[in-house]
């Protein structure tokens, strides 16, 4: 009966195959090892909040996924492929685009000169793209003279998560989209996360610390501690018990 059973999850398995899927990870820096048998699954275009306090190796497993930490054991299927000794670049040019915590446009460019620079490397030649991102962030094509680095936090995250776009991902990895911007910013990115599913049929791996933020805009969740992931489900099982347990400061 077992082997019956597995059988047909196998068969699902492979009809729908998820666009993420990490098993049994091992992670970490020289000294440390921080991630410990983490599984997840991403399903294609789905968002998938990663939660849990600081510390516990969110960004760890974002770097993991883009190739900036080595796996130490475990797999990571993107598609059809296995990435986890991929190189950083490889794994950017198979469809995996990130917006890391802090932001990383390039300060001294204008807003248009930042926006050029994916462009470019995104090898894709089409303006459409760049119709879409405004569409997205109207106050980007308002603000294309400016430096990036006067623009407000928001307006940052707004470009730089424009500029991962540009690059034509299957994957949008946001690292706290939301850390350090005021509410009306915040109403306005997580607008563009449902456009940006709806739209362009990407998946996202959505960290955040702001829950109401994560429940709306997610499929579903993980939550990680110490490394390990302690809680997953569907955005709904996400309780008011959970988030006090493994959220609340
Ligand atoms: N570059 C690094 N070298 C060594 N340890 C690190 C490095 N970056 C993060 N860590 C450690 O890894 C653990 C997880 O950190 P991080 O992944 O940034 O957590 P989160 O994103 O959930 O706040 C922490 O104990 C942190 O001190
Ligand atoms: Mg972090």
């Amino acid at each position: 009966m077992e082997a019956i059973l597995e059988e047909a999850s196998d068969k699902s398995e492979s009809a729908d195959k998820p666009l993420v899927k990490i098993d049994n990870l091992f992670a970490g820096y020289d000294e440390s090892l921080i991630l410990k048998d983490v599984s997840i699954v991403v399903p294609d275009n789905s968002v998938v909040a990663l939660l849990g306090r600081n510390g516990v190796g969110k960004t760890t497993l974002l770097n993991t996924i883009v190739g900036l930490v080595p796996t130490t054991s475990g797999s990571i299927e993107f598609g059809s492929h296995r990435i986890e000794k991929m190189p950083v670049d490889k794994r950017a040019r198979l469809g995996i685009g990130y917006v890391p915590q802090g932001r990383d446009i390039f300060p001294g460019l204008t807003v248009w000169e930042n926006l050029n620079v994916s462009l470019r490397a995104g090898n894709v030649g089409d303006d459409n793209r760049l119709d879409e991102v405004f569409e997205l962030f109207p106050v980007l094509k308002e603000m294309l003279k400016r430096k990036g680095g006067v623009l407000s936090g928001g307006q940052q995250q707004q470009l730089s998560i424009a500029r991962a776009l540009l690059l034509n991902p299957k994957l949008l990895i946001l690292d706290e989209p939301t850390e350090g911007i005021q509410p009306s910013i915040i109403d306005q990115i997580e607008d563009a996360i449902y456009a940006i599913k709806k739209k362009h049929k990407v998946s996202i791996i959505l960290v955040e610390q702001y829950i109401d933020f994560a429940k709306n805009a997610s499929d579903a969740f993980y939550i990680l501690e110490r490394g390990s992931v302690v809680e997953q489900g569907s955005i709904g099982r996400l309780s008011d018990e959970l988030t006090a347990r493994y959220l609340m400061v």
